[in-house]
C-alpha cells in the first residue's frame, strides 16, 4: 500500500539511536558512551542536537541502553526549546530494531532519524537535515534519505542507493543495498545517517529479516518499503558538506582534529 498520498507533511519529531555497543571504539566506550565523546569542546550529541534544533524540531527521543544512561543524565528533560524523551533498546540487534523501539512515541506521525554517532557539517544556509525535512514535505516520498558521494573503495562500509534517473541535489531511487562490494555497488552515494519516514516504516521493519552483520538493517526495511511501491527520495550533500562518523578511532581522531582546528583558526 502506498500511504504517501494522504500523508501528514510537517515533521516535529526526531529519533536519535544511541544504544549501540560501540565495539569498534573499545575499550574507551566501556567508560564513555560513543555519542558523548568530545568533538572539540562539547560531546558529539550536542553538535547533533544543535543541528536538530536549527531545523525546528521540538521533540527528540533518544534510544539508549542500561549501559548508556549517562546520555539521560547529560541531557535531562529539555534544552534549547527541545523536549527529550528516552526509550531503552534491551538487546542491540541493529539500527532497524533501535528505530522500532520508537514506534509508540512516534505514533501516527512522520518523523526523522538522526544517528547519534554522525555529524554533518555544512557551508550552506539551509542544512542537509532541513533540506531532507523540506523534501519530505514537498515530494510524494514515504522516506527521504541524506546521501554523500563516497570513494569506491569505501562503499562496503555503508548503505548505497541506486538512483532512478541520474543524480541531482534531490533525486528518486529504485533500489538500495547495505554494505555492497565495490563491484556490486549500484552507485557511490552512501546513506549519511539522516532519514525522514512515513510511520508506515514500522510495518516494513516488522517484515525485515536479519541482514549484514546478522543485524536488522534499516536499509533492508527501506528496500521493502520501496518494493511495495512507495517513492523514496534522496537529498545529496553538496560541495563543502561532510558527514563525520565517529565510529572508528581513525574517523574519530580526524573529526576531533578538524573541530579543534575550526576553533583555533
Ligand atoms: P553503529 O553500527 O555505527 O554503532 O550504529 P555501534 O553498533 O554502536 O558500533 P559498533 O559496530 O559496535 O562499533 C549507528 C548508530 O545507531 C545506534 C548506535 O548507538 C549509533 O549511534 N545503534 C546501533 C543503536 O542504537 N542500536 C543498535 O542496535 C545499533
Amino acid at each position: 500500500m502506498n500511504c504517501s498520498n494522504n500523508k501528514l507533511k510537517s515533521i516535529t519529531k526526531a529519533v536519535v539511536p544511541a544504544a549501540g555497543k560501540g565495539t569498534r571504539l573499545m575499550p574507551l566506550t566501556k567508560a564513555v558512551p560513543k555519542e558523548l565523546m568530545p568533538l572539540g569542546k562539547k560531546p558529539v550529541l550536542e553538535h547533533i542536537i544543535d543541528e536538530i534544533a536549527e531545523a525546528g524540531i521540538t521533540e527528540v527521543l533518544f534510544v539508549i541502553s542500561e549501559e548508556k544512561t549517562a546520555i539521560r543524565t547529560h541531557f535531562g528533560e529539555s534544552l534549547n526549546g527541545i523536549k527529550f524523551d528516552y526509550v531503552f533498546q534491551d538487546e542491540q540487534k541493529g539500527l532497524a530494531d533501535a528505530i522500532y523501539c520508537a514506534r509508540e512515541w512516534v505514533g501516527d506521525e512522520p518523523f526523522t532519524v538522526v544517528l547519534g554517532d554522525s555529524t554533518i557539517e555544512t557551508n550552506q544556509v539551509v542544512s542537509p537535515y532541513t533540506r531532507l525535512i523540506d523534501a519530505y514535505r514537498d515530494t510524494d516520498a514515504a522516506c527521504v534519505i541524506a546521501v554523500e558521494e563516497a570513494p569506491l573503495e569505501e562503499v562496503s562500509r555503508y548503505g548505497i542507493v541506486k538512483p532512478m534517473n541520474g543524480v541531482a541535489p534531490l533525486f528518486q531511487i529504485d533500489g538500495l543495498v547495505e554494505k555492497p562490494t565495490p563491484e556490486a555497488a549500484p552507485s557511490r552515494y552512501a546513506i549519511a545517517g539522516r532519514y525522514a519516514f512515513d510511520p508506515s516504516i514500522f510495518r516494513y521493519i516488522e517484515q525485515t529479516p536479519t541482514g549484514a552483520k546478522g543485524e536488522y538493517q534499516i536499509t533492508d526495511s527501506i528496500g521493502l518499503m520501496l518494493n511495495s511501491g512507495n517513492p523514496i527520495w534522496c537529498v545529496a550533500l553538496g560541495d563543502g558538506e561532510t558527514r563525520r562518523d565517529i565510529g572508528t578511532f581513525e574517523a574519530y581522531f580526524e573529526a576531533f582534529t578538524h573541530e579543534m582546528r575550526k576553533h583555533n583558526s
